[in-house]
């Protein structure tokens, strides 16, 4: 008896504070505990294919979207403080309930993200996959997504004629579609490519290249280039770049244009 009493105080004293620190916000108000939304989190109309879609509304939509399902622990501070840090930084990064503003280009880079992201094992984060078992990735759901980031929205052209290389031209595909990844002169995802041209492949002091990069014996001109923008997996298989340029015009624009950026 006494016994009992003791231990449903413990519990009070516990569980009290912690549900009622649930609704202060250190981290910023991700939208636990607010009632969850009539809409759906990825909406039907999103430009995406029906499988790609299932697959990230249940492995990536609870952190990268406005309406994550918070299970029961989101009552519960400091766990409901670590998942809405988790959610609002997350969220930061892409939102999926908000695919359709992105525009083709920024669409192309996260789509390229979430592959490197996934096949890395970064994502989704440990310790949800810890919580949700279920939200592992499986070989399949790689596949369907390495697929849907090479469908590219841009049409193929591999036409060698048309314009001769325009280096503006490059500059201002390089500023849209690289720099999701890249700078001149930083590291981000990726190297930085101020004076790549000319530049032995895998290179740049303290970048942690994929062991793929960094075995292989290539300097950067504008063959190599050509090919490892056309497709970065034939060129240099389980490179970490997924990535693709499909017009050769622009693949040329875009060469141009790093020949010529100083180092
Ligand atoms: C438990 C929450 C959570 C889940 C689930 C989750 N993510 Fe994330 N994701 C994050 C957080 C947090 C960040 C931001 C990391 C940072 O800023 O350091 C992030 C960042 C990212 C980024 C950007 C990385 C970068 O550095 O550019 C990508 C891409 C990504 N996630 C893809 C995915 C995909 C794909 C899934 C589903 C397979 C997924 N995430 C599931 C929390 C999550
Ligand atoms: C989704 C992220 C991402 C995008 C977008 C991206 N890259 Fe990369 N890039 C990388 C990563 C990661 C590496 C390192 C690959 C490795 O280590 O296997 C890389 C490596 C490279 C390299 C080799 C550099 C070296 O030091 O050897 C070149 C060249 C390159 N990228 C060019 C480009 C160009 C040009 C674009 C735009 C058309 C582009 N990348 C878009 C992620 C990206």
């Amino acid at each position: 008896m006494r016994l009992a009493h003791m231990a449903s105080w413990a519990l009070a004293l516990t569980v009290t504070p912690s549900l009622l620190l649930a609704r202060v916000h250190p981290f910023g108000d991700a939208g636990l505990t607010r009632p969850a939304a009539a809409w759906a989190r990825i909406p039907p109309q999103t430009a995406m294919p029906p499988e790609v879609r299932n697959l990230l509304d249940a492995k990536c939509a609870d952190c990268h979207s406005s309406t994550p399902h918070a299970p029961l622990y989101r009552n519960f501070a400091p766990v409901s403080w670590l998942l809405e840090r988790d959610i609002l930084k997350a969220r930061a990064q892409f939102n999926l309930s908000a695919w359709n503003r992105y525009t083709p280009e920024q669409q192309e880079t996260l789509r390229a993200k979430m592959v490197a992201q996934v096949r890395s094992g970064a994502m989704p984060l440990p310790q949800y996959r810890l919580i949700h078992w279920n939200a592992s990735i499986t070989p399949h759901d790689l596949q369907v997504l390495t697929a849907w980031a090479r469908s590219s929205s841009m049409p193929e052209d591999t036409s060698q004629t048309g314009s001769p290389a325009d280096a503006a031209r490059g500059r201002a595909i390089f500023e849209k579609r690289c720099t999701g990844c890249h700078s001149l002169t930083k590291a981000h995802e990726g190297p930085p490519l101020a004076g790549v041209y000319g530049r032995h492949i895998g290179s740049v002091p303290g970048f942690p290249y994929s062991a793929a990069l960094r075995s292989s014996n290539v300097v950067w001109d504008r063959l190599s280039l050509d090919l490892w923008l056309t497709e970065p997996q034939d060129f240099i298989p389980n490179s970490d770049m997924d990535f693709r340029v499909p017009r050769a015009q622009e693949r040329r624009d875009l060469i141009a244009y790093l020949q010529q950026v100083p180092r």
